[in-house]
C-alpha cells in the first residue's frame, strides 16, 4: 500500500496543525469551567469527521458531555470496525511545572523523540491518539482504499469516569453493531519496540472523611488530649499496606487471577531495564508487592494508592491547630478475577472497622471500572501484530497494562465484542502531569498503521 506513505508525506503537515488546533481547546471535563470548551471540541470533532468522509455525523447528548457518533457504511456484507477514543482530557496542574502553555502546544525535540512531540495537554491522552484514526480514515476515504464499514464514538467524559456511557451502551446496541473495536489511548514499550495492549487493570476509587473535635482547635490547649484527624487518618492508611507491601484488607486478593510461571515467564521476556526506569525517575530504589517484578506490580498485581491527602493548615508559616477533619482519596487498580463494587464494599466495611472510637468516618465510592484482558489468538489481534509488523519492521510484543479504561469491559459485555488496544504512546510522554507530549513519529506511525489493521481485519474475517 504505497499510498499510504505518499499521502502521509504530502499531508503530514496539515495533520499536525490540525491537531494542534484541537489541542488548543482546552476540554477539561473535571473542572465545570471549561464547560463550553469541552462542548466546542465536540463540534469541532464532529466537523472534522465530516470532512473526513463520514457520512452519517451525530452529537449524541447525554447526561453529562456529548458522545460525537459518525459512520461511513460502505456495504453491509462486510465487516464494521467501531473506533473509540476520547476528546476530553485531564486538567493541566500544576501549571507552573510546565515548560510552555498546557493548551499552546509547540514542538519539541527530547530524548526519546528526537523528531520531535506536541507538548499539550491531551496530545498523547487522547486527543493526539483519537484524531489519528479521523487522519486515517481521511487517507483511506482521499485513496479510495477503505475495505470495510467504520463507526466512530468519540466521548467526553473518559477522565471523569465515563458515567455516561453504560447508558449509552445499553441503549444503543444496534447502533453500535460492530465486529470489533480499535482503541488507541494506550502506549507501546519504546519507538523501536513495538507492543500491543493486551490487558487493562480496573478500578476502584473512593473518598475517605476522617472527623475529630467539631471545630478546629489550638494544638497547645487541645494536643496530645483529642484525637487529630490527620494523625488518625495517616496511622490508618499506613496500616493499609503490610511491610511486604500487601494489602491488608481482608478479602482485597480472594478473586485476584493467579498467573501461571510459564504466562509470568513469557511475561519476563518484554524487555524491561530497571536501571535505566530508576533512573527517569530519580529513584534511589524500586518499591511494591514483595515477590513480584516491577513490570507484573504494575500489570498484573492490584494495588492501592493514595491520590490525594488534605487538612488542617498548609499555607504561609505556621499555624498551631488540630483540624476538626482530614481527608484523602484513594484508587485501588483491579485485575481479573476481582470485582469493583465488592472492592469498594470491602474497603469501606474494613476502613470504618479499624477507626478508633475518637473518630468518625465517612467512605465515599467515585467512579470504578472492571479490569480486562483480550486474548492473542484472534483475528483481530493477529490482524493489529501484522499491521505493526509492516510499518515498524518487527513483531510487536503483547503486554498487560497498568491502566484502565473501564468501556472497554462494558463493550465486552453488552455488546459481546473484543477491543484492540493499539497505542502508540510511551509511558514517558507524561500523560495526566506537566508537560504531557506526543512524538511526531508516534502520531505518523499511527496515522499509517490504523490502514493496516482495516484491511487485514478485514481480509482475516471475509476468510474465516
Ligand atoms: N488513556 C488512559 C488509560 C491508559 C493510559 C491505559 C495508558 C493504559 C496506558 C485513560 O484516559 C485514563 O487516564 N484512565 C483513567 C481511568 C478513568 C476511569 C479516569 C486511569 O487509568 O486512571
Ligand atoms: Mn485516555
Ligand atoms: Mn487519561
Amino acid at each position: 500500500m504505497k499510498n499510504i506513505q505518499v499521502y502521509i508525506q504530502e499531508n503530514k503537515d496539515r495533520f499536525i496543525d490540525e491537531l494542534m488546533d484541537l489541542l488548543r481547546i482546552p476540554s477539561i471535563s473535571a473542572d465545570p469551567e471549561y464547560k463550553k470548551d469541552v462542548l466546542r471540541t465536540s463540534e469541532v470533532v464532529k466537523k472534522r469527521l465530516e470532512e473526513a468522509g463520514a457520512d452519517y455525523v451525530e452529537i449524541c447528548e447525554t447526561p453529562g458531555y456529548p458522545i460525537v457518533y459518525a459512520q461511513k457504511m460502505v456495504d453491509s456484507s462486510l465487516p464494521t470496525i467501531l473506533v473509540y477514543g476520547h476528546y476530553d482530557v485531564q486538567p493541566a496542574d500544576p501549571l507552573e511545572l510546565w515548560t510552555s502553555g498546557p493548551f499552546d502546544p509547540v514542538i519539541k525535540k527530547t530524548q526519546l523523540h528526537p523528531d520531535g512531540a506536541i507538548f499539550a495537554r491531551g496530545a498523547c491522552d487522547d486527543k493526539g491518539q483519537m484524531y489519528m484514526h479521523v487522519k486515517a480514515f481521511e487517507l483511506m476515504m482521499k485513496t479510495d482504499s477503505l475495505p470495510c464499514n467504520v463507526k466512530f464514538m468519540i466521548e467526553g467524559e473518559e477522565e471523569v469516569g465515563s458515567n455516561s456511557l453504560d447508558a449509552f451502551v445499553k441503549g444503543n446496541r444496534e447502533k453500535l453493531s460492530c465486529d470489533v473495536i480499535l482503541i488507541s489511548d494506550t502506549g507501546m514499550l519504546a519507538n523501536d519496540i513495538p507492543s500491543i495492549t493486551t490487558g487493562l487493570r480496573g478500578l476502584s476509587y473512593v473518598e475517605v472523611e476522617v472527623t475529630g473535635p467539631n471545630r478546629d482547635l489550638h494544638s497547645g490547649l487541645y494536643g496530645g488530649a483529642v484525637a487529630n484527624p490527620i494523625n488518625i487518618l495517616t496511622q490508618m492508611i499506613a496500616s493499609l499496606q503490610d511491610d511486604k507491601n500487601k494489602i491488608t484488607i481482608p478479602g482485597f486478593y480472594d478473586d485476584v487471577e493467579i498467573l501461571s510461571l510459564e504466562e509470568r515467564a513469557e511475561m519476563a521476556k518484554a524487555p524491561f531495564s530497571l536501571e535505566a526506569y530508576k533512573k527517569t525517575l530519580d529513584l534511589g530504589d524500586i518499591h511494591g508487592e514483595e515477590g513480584y517484578l516491577t513490570m507484573e506490580r504494575n500489570s498484573i498485581r492490584p494495588t492501592l494508592d493514595v491520590n490525594g491527602i488534605w487538612g488542617g493548615y498548609s499555607g504561609e508559616g505556621a499555624k498551631t491547630v488540630i483540624a476538626s477533619k482530614a481527608y484523602a482519596k484513594i484508587s485501588m487498580r483491579l485485575v481479573p478475577g476481582q470485582d469493583p463494587h465488592k472492592i469498594t464494599k470491602l474497603f469501606c466495611d474494613h476502613f470504618v472497622s479499624i477507626a478508633p472510637k475518637s473518630v468518625k468516618v465517612k467512605v465515599t465510592p467515585h467512579h470504578g471500572g472492571m479490569p480486562y484482558v483480550s486474548p492473542t489468538d484472534n483475528i483481530a489481534y493477529k490482524a493489529a501484530s501484522d499491521a505493526m509488523e509492516v510499518t515498524f519492521g518487527k513483531k510487536p510484543v503483547p503486554v498487560r497494562s497498568g491502566g484502565s479504561i473501564p468501556i472497554v469491559a462494558l463493550f465486552e459485555q453488552e455488546l459481546n465484542v473484543k477491543s484492540i488496544l493499539l497505542g502508540f504512546g510511551l509511558d514517558s510522554d507524561a500523560i495526566h502531569s506537566p508537560n504531557e507530549h506526543y512524538g511526531v513519529f508516534n502520531y505518523l506511525k499511527g496515522i499509517e498503521t490504523i490502514p493496516y489493521f482495516y484491511k487485514n481485519f478485514t481480509d482475516l474475517k471475509l476468510d474465516s
